[in-house]
């Protein structure tokens, strides 16, 4: 059976929702391993529970995460605690010059105890052809943390 990466992403004018996409993208280039790409407000605990590993995407709003990216780890903490330790982790960002967005989020990995294996991607506005590939990279590196 294959191997999944859940992609979880809130998007408001769709520069997140692009740079899911290629995250996805760069996971199904990963042969045995495919993307599960929800939103954060479809999203829940069991998404979390059962994926091989997860790649969280926010927007920077007022250099913090979105909320309803905030609303999906609140949401899920309890449910999943325990059940979630060293879970291969990456974050994309997508901001309009700032970017601090990253460390709210982080942080929120820290405390599920998620395995960071790859660094924050930061992407400036929709995601150009360079910042598509660094995403592309990104979810091929999860998805090869999971074979
Ligand atoms: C309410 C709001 C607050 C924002 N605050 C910041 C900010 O503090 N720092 C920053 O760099 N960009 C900020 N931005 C810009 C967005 O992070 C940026 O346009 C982002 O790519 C939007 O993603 P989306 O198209 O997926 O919604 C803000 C945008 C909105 C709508």
């Amino acid at each position: 059976m294959s191997k999944t990466v859940l992609v979880v992403y809130h998007s408001q004018s769709g520069n997140t929702e692009a740079a899911a996409q290629a995250v996805a993208s760069g996971v199904r280039s990963v042969e045995d391993v495919e993307p599960v790409v929800k939103r954060a407000c479809d999203a829940d605990a069991d998404d979390l529970r059962t994926c091989d590993a997860v790649c969280l995407g926010t927007p920077d709003y007022f250099s913090y995460m979105a909320g309803m990216l905030k609303d999906f780890f609140d949401r899920t903490f309890y449910p999943t605690q325990g059940q979630v330790d060293d879970k291969p982790c990456g974050i994309f960002v997508t901001h309009g010059g700032g970017g601090k967005a990253s460390e709210s989020m982080e942080k929120i990995c820290q405390s599920f105890r998620f395995k960071r294996v790859v660094p924050t991607v930061l992407v400036q506005g929709k995601p150009d052809a360079r910042a598509e590939a660094q995403l592309r990279e990104l979810g091929v590196a999860l998805a090869k943390a999971v074979l």
